[in-house]
């Protein structure tokens, strides 16, 4: 074992012995009460939707304007292809095949330290409490499929974790249909609490949208199109990767595909 090998498994360990209980449990409490929400499938099982689909028409998409007397200034005109260059997300994918060596090469520009250890996200105090875990479904060669394999970002590695998703749970992850493959975004609740206590917890989630946005980005430049979706479930979704998820918080997945033509513009 290396010594980079042995400094990245005391991390955990070493965060732990610095964190306040009282936090502990305020963020642990929060990040479940994020479970249900409007719309998930969870909100649908016990109770009546309280929204309604044109209640969710009439906000979805819309600005928000803090006073209707302030004065106006116009902005430069825009398009979605010029002002944009993120591809829609996708509404699903085409069968055919992605080589895991892909998939290492965007999650390794998109979220990968340089030989520096720069990132290419930013990270409140540089902690880099975000892990990105991969699973990989029957369309990516290269690995097992069903593989489930964290990424080390200060060695450009993936560590092949014991777990195996088979088809269905991979298909069940989401209502996604033909991905490829899933990053996995998981809150590391002891380094993100260590030192800014619960203000961790708030970094923490505005980097897994960095690096999100950051893989998508790269994606696409490698011609695969992606949906985020918050709507899985946390408590299957990380046990089916073999994770603890009283230490690693689920936050989201990104799923990618082979785009069909409505994904590219
Ligand atoms: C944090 C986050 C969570 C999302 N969760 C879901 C989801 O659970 N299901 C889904 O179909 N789309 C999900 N989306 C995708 C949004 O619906 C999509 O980005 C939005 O409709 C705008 O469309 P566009 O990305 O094509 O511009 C999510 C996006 C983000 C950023």
């Amino acid at each position: 074992m290396t010594n980079i090998d042995i400094s990245a498994l005391n991390q955990i360990g070493y965060a732990s012995q610095f964190v306040d209980r009282d936090v502990e449990h305020v963020v642990r409490t929060f990040h479940h009460h994020c479970f249900s929400c409007a719309g998930s499938s969870l909100d649908q099982r016990v109770s009546t939707p309280y929204l309604s689909p044109a209640d969710l028409l009439r906000t979805e998409t819309r600005e928000s304007r803090f006073s209707h007397i302030s004065d106006i200034i116009a902005g430069r005109p825009t398009s979605t292809q010029t002002a944009v260059s993120r591809w829609p997300s996708a509404k699903e994918g085409r069968p055919g095949i992605v080589e895991f060596a892909t998939v290492a090469e965007i999650v390794g520009k998109a979220i990968g330290a340089d030989q520096q250890g720069r990132r290419p996200y930013a990270s409140g105090g540089a902690l880099y409490s975000a892990e990105t875990v991969a699973v990989t479904g029957e369309m990516v060669s290269g690995v097992p499929p069903f593989s489930v394999a964290h990424y080390l970002p200060g060695s450009n590695r993936f560590e092949i974790l014991p777990s195996r998703f088979d088809r269905a749970r991979f298909d069940g992850v989401t209502p996604f249909k033909g991905a490829a493959f899933y990053l996995g975004y998981f809150v590391n609740l002891k380094r993100a609490t260590f030192k800014y206590r619960s203000r961790g917890y708030r970094l923490a989630l505005l980097e897994i949208g960095s690096m999100y946005h950051q893989v998508a980005a790269v994606a696409q430049q490698h011609g695969l199109a992606s949906r985020v979706l918050a709507g899985f479930s946390e408590y299957a979704f990380t046990k089916d990767c073999g994770l603890d998820s009283r230490l690693l918080l689920p936050v989201v997945v990104q799923a990618f595909g082979l785009p069909g033509g409505e994904d590219v513009q």
